[in-house]
This record gives C-alpha cells, structure tokens and sequence, in this order.
C-alpha cells in the first residue's frame, strides 16, 4: 500500500520507529541479547571469536566449527601490498592529524573492495566470505597503520599477527609489537564482545540502507565506518577519554573527590555542554554493557603500576567514577558502554586515536551479520520526508 507524507507517522531521528526485522539481536530495557544469548553470558562465558561466528553464521560454534572459523580468519590476516603502502603513505596526513585512523581505515577498507575477486557479488556465499576477509583483515590494516604513526616497522606483515593469538590478542600485538598479558588480552576480548552488536544502531543501519539498493558489502562497511566515526556515535568512546583529560587537566589530581569536579560539571550544564559516554537513545535507565566493562577496566587499572597521563592509572576510574555519580544524581543520565571503554583503553596505553577503529574490529561482524540479513530478505529502504520548505510557488512570479 503506498503512503503519502501527509499521513505518515512523523518522528524527528526515527525516535521509536521501528524500522525494519531482524534475528541478529535484540535491545529491550532488561537486556541485550546476540541471536537469543544475553550479553552478561556471553562477556563472562563466551570468547570474542565465538560471538563473532554466532552472529556470522547464525549458532553458537561447535569446537570443530569454531576450530575451522579461526583457520578461516588467520588465512585472511595478511593485507594487499598496495593498502599496506597506502598506509605508509596516509603517515604525515596521520602524523598531521589531518587524517585520523577512522578515516584511514574507512579508505583501506574500500581498497580491499577493489581488490576483492567476490566484491560485486551480493550472494550469500559471496557475502560470507567478504565478511570473514573484513573481520580478518581490519586488524591488520588497525595494526599497520600505528606501527606507521610509531615509525616502527611493521609487525608480522607476512602473516598479519601471531598464528597462536585469537581477534583480540593479535589486534593488540599487530599494534604494538607487543604480546599483550592473558588479563589485557581478556579485557580487550569482552570489550569487543560487547561492541559486536546493537541492532539498528547509526552505522547498522547505514550499512543496511547501503545494502539495501543492492549495493555491495564493501560499500556498505565504508559507509558504516563513516557513521560509527561520529561522536554522537562510536566516536564517543575518544571523546569520553579526552572530556576526562580536559578535567583532570583543569582539577588537578588533587581535585579528584571535591567540589572542583561538581564545579567543572556545572560549568558544563549552564553551557549545555554534552558530555560525552553518556545517555542513550534507546537505554534511558543505563546501557547494560557498560558495567561490565567499568568492573573488568577498574581491576586492570587497580594493578597496574603504570603512569598514563602522567596519573596513577586508578585515578582516572575514580575521576570518571566522580563523573558519573553527578551525571546520575543532576541529570538522571547513564554512562553508555563508550565511557568505561575509554577508561579501560586508556590504562591500558592503547592510544586514544584508535579506541573507535578497534570498535570497528568487532562492530565489523554485526554489520556484516545485518547485511547478509539484508540481501536475504531484501527491500529498498526508503522512507518519506516531512516537506517544511516554501510553498508551491511560480518561477515567474
Ligand atoms: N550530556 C548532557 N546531556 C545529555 C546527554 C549527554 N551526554 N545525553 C542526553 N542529554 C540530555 C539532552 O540534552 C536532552 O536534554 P533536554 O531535554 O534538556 O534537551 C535530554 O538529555 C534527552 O537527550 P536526547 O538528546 O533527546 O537523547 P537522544 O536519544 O537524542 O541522544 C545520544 C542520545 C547518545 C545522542 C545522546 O545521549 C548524546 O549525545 N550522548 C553523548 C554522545 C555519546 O556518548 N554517544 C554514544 C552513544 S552509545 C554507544 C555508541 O553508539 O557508541
């Protein structure tokens, strides 16, 4: 039945609006479910590699399954010479900060387009393939492109990591050369668990409404990294970390625990600063993924000896913890999982410019998930406008 916008239920974002069917997952107030299994058991029971092949192929993996899964992805590790030189060669525009890494994945993904034998097909075969060849590969491209801004040669290029480490320890290595401890490779591994999916978020459904004029898989991931970029969005996980710089910086690590906190998140409110990591448009009692990740992120800082920032690392869980509480008690707002994420990160010296790509690394199985779904099922996306422009007028007058 066609529709005119006269009579068309209007709601400025799509607030409330359900705008397509989906079996990837699920977001009520109670919880956030992949396929049918809720996030608290899978961020304690399953591993990231295992979430990525329930929401790619559909089931939990068997052990031979998830076995065959991992040996698929290891093979497709390594990265095209012509990326790896165009990482080398995006380095003084990285270096410049007239690039950032978001922008620079979002070109290397599209190479591997040109570069991909199934790139135009948008067969479910096909499709699955490409989604496991972007799932490997991003990390790679993640990898190599911080080696380039660290002017350190690249690591494992042959091979695109270390054969022995499963999605997270090896994006960790492949960044810094560095085999990452069984407690950090743990903690990145959940946080990747609880970024893989969130129905139809921004850059979700930016892909699908790319896939859905029957465009390809490739197009529909470089469109969905340009949505998850912005700050209101994936973003927000950079952004949080350097709100709290800009605090700590403006307190004093002696203003931790006063009123020069309350104070600064005054001034923000009277200025109708948004505060970044915070509030959701469809959790409005507290995004369920991020105390997960603040507890896992608060233990690893509790041990840690290091410095980041030139601040004890527990410091920043208890300035951004102060935070919080006034965010709760002035605005009624919740953290979303982007904030403890930048906490967590951030002590563990992951640098900030790469926090939302490693948010792709994982974000990359649930729209890929969602654009399979898609071509499977499709039909155009292509909603009405709401006309508030001028009146029908005459050219001549
Ligand atoms: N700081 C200050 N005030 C806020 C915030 C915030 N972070 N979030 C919402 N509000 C206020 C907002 O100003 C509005 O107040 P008023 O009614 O007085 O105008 C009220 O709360 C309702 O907010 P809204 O803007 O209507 O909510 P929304 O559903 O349109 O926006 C949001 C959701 C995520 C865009 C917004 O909360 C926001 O901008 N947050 C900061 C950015 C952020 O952390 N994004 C990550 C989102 S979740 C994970 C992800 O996608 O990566």
């Amino acid at each position: 039945m066609s529709q005119s916008a006269a009579d068309a239920a209007f709601s400025k974002g799509l607030e409330g609006i359900i705008a397509g069917e989906t079996s990837v997952c699920s977001i009520e107030q109670g919880g956030l479910f992949y396929r049918g299994y809720e996030i608290h058991d899978l961020a304690q029971n399953a591993t990231f590699d295992e979430v990525a092949f329930l929401l790619l192929e559909g089931h939990k993996p068997s052990a031979s399954e998830l076995a065959r899964f991992k040996g698929e992805i290891r093979a497709e590790r390594p990265i095209p010479a012509s990326v790896t030189q165009f990482l080398k060669d995006a380095g003084p525009a990285l270096k410049a900060g007239t690039a950032v890494p978001m922008d620079v994945l979002r070109t290397g993904v599209s190479m591997l387009g040109h570069l991909d034998a199934d790139c135009q097909s948008v067969s479910a075969d096909a499709n699955m393939r490409k989604a496991k060849r972007l799932l490997a590969k991003i990390p790679t491209i993640i990898g190599q492109m911080q080696n380039v801004i660290d002017g350190r040669p690249i690591v494992a290029q042959e091979t695109g990591g270390d054969p022995s480490l499963d999605h997270a320890a090896n994006l960790m290595y492949l960044m810094s050369g560095q085999k990452p401890s069984p407690d950090y490779a743990r903690v990145v591994d959940v946080s990747l668990i609880l970024y893989a999916e969130h129905d139809f978020n921004a850059s979700t459904f930016t892909a699908r409404v790319i896939a859905g004029t029957l465009s390809d898989m490739h197009g529909a991931v470089c469109g969905a990294i340009a949505a998850l970029k912005g700050p209101l969005h994936g973003g927000a996980n950079e952004a949080a970390m350097e709100m709290l710089k800009e605090i700590m910086h403006d307190v004093g690590e002696a203003g931790i625990g006063t009123d020069k906190v309350d104070s600064w998140m005054q001034r923000a409110f009277d200025t109708k600063r948004k505060l970044m990591g915070f509030g959701h448009r469809v959790y409005k009692n507290g995004d369920h993924r991020a105390p997960i990740l603040h507890k896992l992120g608060r233990a690893i800082a509790q041990n840690d000896t290091k410095n980041p920032g030139g601040h004890p690392a527990l410091q920043w869980f208890k300035l951004g913890e102060q935070v919080q509480k006034i965010m709760l008690e002035k605005k009624n707002i919740h953290p979303n999982v982007d904030f403890p994420c930048g906490l967590t990160y951030y002590t563990m010296g992951i640098p900030v410019p790469q926090y939302t790509p490693i948010f792709v690394a994982s974000r990359i199985t649930g729209w890929c998930a969602h654009v399979l779904e898609q071509h499977a099922n499709n039909r155009l996306i292509r909603p009405l406008s709401k006309y508030v422009g001028e009146p029908t007028r005459s050219w001549n007058g």
